[in-house]
Parts: C-alpha cells; structure tokens; sequence
C-alpha cells in the first residue's frame, strides 16, 4: 500500500472543465473585497492589544514582516490555485500531486488552522460585546465572561458569549447560509467603514511621545509580535478559492491577492501607529478590545460604540467563511474516504450536517475553554506550516510535471518560494514552546490516525 499514492491530476483537470458550472464573473476588485472580507478580524481589532505590549510602537514594523511572508506564500498559493481549482483548496491540490499522507497531514494542519481561528475569534467577538454591552450598563457575569485563566487574578471558568456567537452561527451555516457576495461586500464595506472612522477621530488624539521608545523589546519583540499578528492576515487564500470563477485569472488573481494584502497592510499599520500614539503601550495589556479602548482612552465614547458594533459584525463574517472552509476540507477528506462518511453526508439543504454541528461543538468549547492568546498562535503555527508545505510544493511540481498548464506562474521559482519558507519558518521559530508541543502532538495524533484507519479506508485502495 503506497502512502504516497496520488488521484490522478489530469482526470481532476478534465471534470472540473466538464462540470464547467461556475460562472466566471470575478473581476479584480471582487477579489480584493473578497479577500479583506475573510482577513479583517480578531487579528485587528483584537490581537493588536498583546502585539503592542509584545512590540512596544513598533507593532507596525511586525506587521510589515508578517505581510512579507504572506506575500511570497500567497504567489505560491495563486499558482497551485490556477492548475486546479476545486473545492477543498491545497489538501485537494496536494492529494493530486504529492500523495496520500502528506495531502493528509496538510487536511489534519487544516482542521487545526480553520477551527482555531473559528474558535480564537469568537473569543474576540465576545470581548467586543462585553464592552458594548458595558456601554449600556450591562455586565455578564465575571465567571461566565472569559476562560479559565484568561484574565490574570480574576477567577474565570467559561466564556459564554464566545460559545453562544458559535452556535448561532452554527445554525445559520446548517440552514444552509453561505459566503453571500452581497452579504459579504455589506460587511465589508461596515468594517472597512468603522476603521477609517477609527483612524480620522484617533489621529487627532495621537500625542507622539507615545512612540518613543519605538522599539523598546529590540528585534525580539518585533518578531515574536509578528509571529502573533500574523493572525491578522489569515484568510486571503479565500481568494484563491474563487479562482474557477475569475474572469481573468492570469491578472486578477495576483491583483486580488496582493492587493488585499497591500490594503489590509496600509490599514494595520496606520492603525496600530494611532493606537500606540493614543494609549502608552504597557496599557494594553491584558485588554480585549484595544482598538476601542483607545477610543475611550481618547475620550470619543460614542465613535468607541461604533468601533464595537462594526467589529462584532465584522468578526461574525470571519467566523463564518472559517467554519464554512472547515467543513469543506472535512468534507473533501470523507469524500476521499479518509474520514468517516458521516461527515459528508448532506442534509436537504445541501449542507453536510453532521461536520458542520461537530466543528460548532468542538471548537465552540474550545474558544470556551482556552484564552486567546494560545488559539491564535496555534492557529498560526498550523498556518505557517500549511504556507511552508504549499511552496515547497509549487517548486517540487514545476520539476514533476512542468508540462501542466498554469493559469497564473508564481514569479521568480525557486527564489520566491524559497523566500516564503524562509519567512514563515522564521515565524514559527518565534512562536511559543507550548505552542510547538501543542503542534508536534496535533501532528502526531495526525500520523497515527492515517495509519491505523485513514490509510485502509481510502477510496484509492
Ligand atoms: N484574519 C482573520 C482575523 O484576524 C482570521 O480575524
């Protein structure tokens, strides 16, 4: 029994152009609204509070360095995405070009990567809605409020509104709701609307002593924050997904990809300047909703509610295109025979019921149970791993098969690629210990299950 086994990528090829079904109707600004609908979220409204104790003002500079190495992946990503767009993103594309088992250790990096970020961002959502709700005077209960040991000297055991926005949108993804363009575009268009608020009403209040020093924890710092607001950007494959609908993909797959980067880019580093030049950095500590703290710190009380209300409902659309890519690689992966066949079985929705209540359930009492800060980096690491995985993948297959047609050649192979493992390594180097001993066992956990059943169960047998 080979393990490294493929499906045959000239057969995929062939039915994707049968089927032929997808309208291409994307052109480049979809795209790049499409993008910055998945990416904007916790990474922003959230994570900027840690980064900026982690960075000092210089969390600028870390988000320079994370958009690099996202930058080179996602070359990478577009031309894997151009030779064969189908549902299920690079487990797919891998299980056709580089086989079974490592197809299958970058599913299992998926679920990690997807469901954590579900679960890390709906941590976020519901600090957000504490502090609106704190607005009006209301307070859930300190216990129900976050997880255990997420607040330091405070005794917490369960954040409730965490786990409430997961069913919800839970029940929302079972009914059969999807990434809507219009639906998608609509909250955009509110958070993209809520943070230029933010920077107009913030910079006026910017008093620049605030960013001296600039880079107070050294290059250190620069790069463990880089390593944590990575997070920020997780999300723009989703425009990779699109690509059997684009209309040009050859020009607007790299524009919607780095044009969603460039912007989200320009957004988070003038943010989080006026963020440190409003509040002295050490302030954020162990705050939850940084970005309207400084609005409050500020004295902009009400411009503060409106920050709150466009990052619920911004982080609401992050959670549910995640969730929804979730259940897509859980689906792909049954389908293949890999996992059990339940998880791909439709209701009449034409939803698959049973992987869309199970990754609510699971990673709902995760982003419950577990503080933020770990979620998010092992959210990250399973992202960098997947990034290091695909660029070695796009050097390895211009060798094998160079004949294949692509729609969109990432530039400059091997350098480019080469440059993207080293980036994203260099990441994961400044990622936690606890996180690397989390990953390695996530991985292994990975390995035994391929062998005891995914591998006899595979439909390639
Ligand atoms: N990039 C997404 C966020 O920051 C995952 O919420």
């Amino acid at each position: 029994m080979n393990i490294f086994r493929t499906k045959d990528v000239d057969a995929m090829r062939a039915a994707t152009q049968q089927q032929g079904g997808l309208r291409k109707v994307l052109g480049p600004v979809d795209l790049i609204l499409l993008g910055i609908g998945a990416i904007v979220g916790t990474g922003i409204f959230v994570l900027t509070g840690s980064g900026a104790t982690t960075a000092g003002p210089a969390l600028a500079l870390s988000f320079m360095v994370a958009a690099v190495a996202c930058g080179f992946a996602a070359l990478c990503y577009a031309e894997f995405a151009s030779i064969l767009p189908v549902a299920g993103g690079i487990y797919t594309y891998s299980y056709a070009i580089l086989g079974e088992v490592i197809a299958w250790m970058i599913g299992w990096d998926l679920i990690l990567e997807y469901g954590l970020v579900t679960s890390a961002v709906s941590v976020g959502w519901s600090g957000y809605f504490q502090s609106l709700l704190s607005g009006f005077g209301l307070h859930i209960p300190v216990a129900l409020s976050a997880a255990p040991g997420a607040l330091p000297g405070v005794t917490t055991f369960f954040n409730l509104p965490a786990f409430c926005i997961m069913m919800l949108l839970t029940v929302m993804l079972s009914l059969g709701v999807r990434e809507s363009v219009r639906v998608n575009n609509i909250m955009v268009v509110v958070k993209i609307g809520v943070v230029l608020m933010f920077i107009v009403v913030g910079a006026r209040h910017v008093t620049p002593a605030n960013w001296q020093p600039f880079m107070p924890f050294g290059v250190t710092g620069v790069m463990s924050a880089a390593a944590l607001v990575f997070f920020a950007f997780i999300g723009f494959d989703a425009v990779t997904t699109a690509a059997e609908e684009v209309k040009n993909p050859k020009r607007d797959l790299p524009i919607g990809i780095i044009g969603s980067l460039a912007g989200c880019t320009v957004l988070y580093v003038v943010v989080s300047m006026i963020m440190t030049g409003i509040v002295p950095f050490a302030q954020f500590k162990g705050v939850d909703h940084p970005v309207s703290l400084a609005l409050q710190f500020a004295g902009e009380k009400w411009f503060a509610g409106f920050v709150d209300l466009g990052a619920i409902l911004g982080m609401s659309t992050v959670i549910l295109v995640m969730a929804f890519g979730q259940t897509r690689v859980l689906y792909a992966m049954s389908r293949d025979g890999l996992l059990p066949k339940s998880l791909s079985s439709l209701n009449r929705a034409g939803t698959p019921i049973i992987s869309t209540w199970l990754v609510g359930i699971v990673f709902g009492l995760l982003g419950a149970l577990v503080p933020l800060q770990v979620l998010g980096e092992l959210a990250n690491i399973g992202t960098l791993a997947a990034f290091c995985l695909v660029s070695l993948a796009v050097i390895v297959l211009r060798r094998k098969r160079p004949d294949l047609p692509r729609a969109f050649r990432c530039p400059g192979v091997p350098v480019v690629p080469a440059l993207a493992i080293l980036f994203c390594g260099a990441l994961m180097a400044f990622l936690s210990a606890v996180t690397w001993i989390a990953f390695l066992i996530w991985l292994a956990i990975g390995l035994v299950v391929y062998f005891t059943y995914a591998r006899h169960r595979s439909l390639l047998n």
